[in-house]
């Protein structure tokens, strides 16, 4: 089949990756132990810093997102060390559970519905609970990508420091950096683990970690064997631009424009706008008579909604006729959603008319299908956008 114009990638990461983006990735790959090297890797290793709202250190690896939960874990635990996993969706279970059992550490996995965040109460009852501090690390999800839900972070550090408990804080912010709203210091969280594929708007294939001195200071006694993943001479290295090993040059390149386009937009802009875009969405999936995983306002993720199809209609049916009919590809159900939800991915390079389109897509989807739904979700999710927008104005 012939395709013209744009593929719509409308899957919660990777994203899509703005031209700027990929011409400023399009240029020689130069010497990595070289002065030009050198410059390059210490912008980038600044810049990163005021993503994760941190003046601490950022590793940056070669790697996906996977790659740097794996890195906060063996640089900061020993075998057997016992840690709490909140179960909140597939990569609660894929990005740390598994490898956290395959590492030896002593796992409890705290059962989630895949339908709400991580519970501040159900933390602060379990770390209260281990009078010996045995805990030695509580992980979490912020924006669980396989359901659309963002655990609140700040109210979980509320909950540990009312424990009065000296567990690390682990967090993935794989989907919810440069687009939700993320504070590594003032929440106190330890390891931040992100990858460049979502909110930073870069191909996939690096992967980063913000650590705290607490975190480093438990890396001098953590004993899982690492190699690859150890940050003492990625740390050293970092200190003149240099990495430990080959960096991926080219995606520097990319990070390096990226950062210039989120700081021309500003952080805080980039927050209203993702916040704004899964407004509407929400309003198209209510109108739509549909309904989201995400069962508390509170917890509504901004960068994708995941969204249940009635009983009896397959999600990647319904995601197969969109591909097939408007060469838009969405985020398919995970593990147990597998089939009963798709996604929206609203995050990263993104407009209104984008999302429009996207919206659309959906709807004439919907219909193609043969999903009962009620139309006018498009026309919500415009009138969502344009009552924003009026009020900005009239203000
Ligand atoms: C929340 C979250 N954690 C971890 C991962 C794993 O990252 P990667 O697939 O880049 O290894 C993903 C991937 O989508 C994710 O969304």
């Amino acid at each position: 089949m012939t395709r013209t114009g744009r593929h719509f990638l409308q899957i919660p990461g990777p994203t899509n990756v703005p031209d700027r983006i990929l011409r400023a990735m399009a240029a020689p790959t130069i010497d990595h132990r070289g002065p030009e090297f050198a410059r390059l890797g210490l912008e980038v290793l600044e810049g990163i810093r005021a993503m994760f709202k941190t003046r601490g250190p950022v590793v940056m690896y070669p790697a996906s997102g996977t790659g740097a939960c794996e890195a906060a874990l063996v640089n900061t635990l020993s075998a057997g060390d016992r840690v709490l996993i909140f179960e909140t969706g597939w990569f609660s279970h894929i990005a740390w559970r598994q490898p956290a059992e395959r590492l030896e550490l002593n796992v409890e996995y705290v059962p989630g519905t895949w339908r709400r965040g991580a519970s501040p109460e159900e933390i602060e009852a379990r770390l209260s609970a281990d009078k010996q501090h045995t805990i030695k690390a509580v992980v979490v999800v912020h924006n669980e990508t396989s359901t659309g839900v963002t655990s609140r972070i700040a109210e979980i550090r509320r909950a540990m420091n009312r424990a009065r408990h000296p567990a690390l804080l682990l967090v993935d912010t794989v989907s919810s950096l440069a687009s939700i709203d993320y504070c590594h210091d003032e929440w106190e969280v330890d390891v931040s683990a992100a990858g460049s594929q979502k909110g930073l708007m870069v191909p996939p294939g690096l992967s980063f970690n913000a650590i705290s001195e607490k975190a480093l200071a438990a890396g001098k006694t953590a004993k899982l064997p690492k190699a690859y993943w150890d940050w003492e001479p990625m740390l050293k290295n970092n200190q003149s631009g240099f990495f430990a090993y080959t960096p991926a040059t080219n995606l520097l390149y990319g990070l390096r424009e990226a950062l210039n386009m989120l700081r021309e937009e500003g952080l805080e802009n980039v927050f209203r706008r993702h916040a704004r875009h899964g407004e509407a969405t929400r309003a198209a999936v209510r109108a739509w008579g549909l309904e989201l995983v995400c069962e508390d306002p509170l917890e509504y993720s901004n960068s994708l909604s995941a969204v249940f199809t009635p009983d009896g209609h397959n999600a990647d049916r319904l995601r197969d006729i969109i591909l097939e009919h408007f060469d838009m590809s969405l985020g398919t159900g995970l593990g147990k959603l597998a089939g009963k939800a798709f996604r929206i991915g609203h995050l990263g390079a993104f407009n209104d008319l984008m999302l429009a389109g996207t919206l659309a897509g959906v709807e004439m989807g919907l219909r193609l299908a043969g999903v009962p739904y009620r139309q006018g979700g498009v026309m919500a999710a415009l009138n969502t956008l344009t009552a924003v927008e009026t009020a900005t104005l009239v203000r």
